[in-house]
């Protein structure tokens, strides 16, 4: 595996998403045993940066990882543990409450890392959510605060808003979606040492009947998937974290993490679609 380090962490380039586990936006007991089949097939295979929200699964998917970590006797301090907090949930004291609810979920003392999901609603105010998430960084409940899903401009904000620097800004990014790349937020976290962290990695139509990506796959004994994250795990500040059900998806993606692009084959993919 290979890590970013920023501000004296070292992050695992590629971890594990958590969107689908334990349900979509309600639980659904019914997943309740391929999740914790994925949960354990990753902490197996050796991934130790996991992806939730309180917002998967309304809380579920937390609770599964808290399960998994527990049953498979995982030392907490080997793991780095992503949770988020919904926008709705932005309020000063509805701040505390969430991260409360996330660790109880978890069963964790403190997350590594704590998100804004998604930019706050209109009205609500960015610098009273920053009071609140800077003193659950003083109180120890969290480590390293970041955002998700915000552009340019609200990224400096919560910069300036943030006591301790932002660690990432997790977003869209995959080969035929260069949006945070032409919003400059890519080249803005390679300049100040932020991570960009590429959600829906792989999630796009038609990826192995791509004739170019299958033959860089092929010369590499890879699948196409793997190659796509190959690519991103070649760029410099990006990190991502791909989901799977499939025991095998979740081993491929793991060990793709580990495949060298030559440059020109670097080249190519990011001129691909
Ligand atoms: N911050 C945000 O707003 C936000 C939004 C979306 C996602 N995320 C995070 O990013 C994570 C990943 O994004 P995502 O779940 O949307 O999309 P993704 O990981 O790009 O794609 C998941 C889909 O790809 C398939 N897949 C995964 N690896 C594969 C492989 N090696 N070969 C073939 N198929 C493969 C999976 O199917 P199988 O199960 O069959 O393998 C699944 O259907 C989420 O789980 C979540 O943690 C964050």
């Amino acid at each position: 595996m290979k890590y970013e380090t920023v501000h004296g962490q070292a992050i695992p380039k590629l971890g594990f998403g958590m969107w689908k586990i334990g349900g979509d936006s309600y639980p659904d007991p019914s997943r309740d045993s391929a999740s914790m089949t994925a949960l354990r097939t990753a902490l197996e295979v050796g991934y130790t940066h996991f992806d939730t929200a309180e917002g998967y699964a309304s809380g579920h998917s937390e609770e599964l990882l808290g399960r998994a970590i527990h049953e498979t006797n995982t030392s907490r301090e080997n793991l780095f543990i992503t949770t988020k907090i919904s926008p709705e949930n932005l309020a000063y004291d509805q701040v505390f409450r969430s991260c409360e609810n996330s660790l109880r979920r978890i069963d964790v003392e403190y997350v590594d890392l704590y998100l804004i999901h998604w930019p706050p609603r209109t009205g609500m105010n960015l610098e009273e959510t920053f009071r609140a998430l800077n003193k659950l960084v003083q109180d120890g409940k969290v480590k390293h605060l970041g955002v998700s899903n915000f552009n340019l401009k609200l990224l400096k904000r919560a910069q300036s808003l943030s006591e301790t620097p932002i660690l990432t800004d997790q977003v869209p990014y995959r080969l035929p979606d260069r949006t945070y790349v032409d919003n400059g937020v890519l080249e803005y976290c390679q300049q100040n040492d932020i991570l960009l962290t590429a959600y829906s990695p792989v999630k796009f139509r038609n990826l192995s009947v791509n004739k170019t990506l299958r033959a860089i796959a092929e010369a590499h004994s890879a699948t196409s998937f793997q190659i796509a994250l190959a690519w991103l795990v070649a760029q410099s500040r990006v990190i991502t974290i791909p989901m799977s059900y499939n025991p095998q998806h979740i081993r491929e993606n793991f060990e793709a993490a580990d495949i060298e692009l030559s440059e020109e084959e670097f080249k190519t993919l990011s001129g691909l679609y």
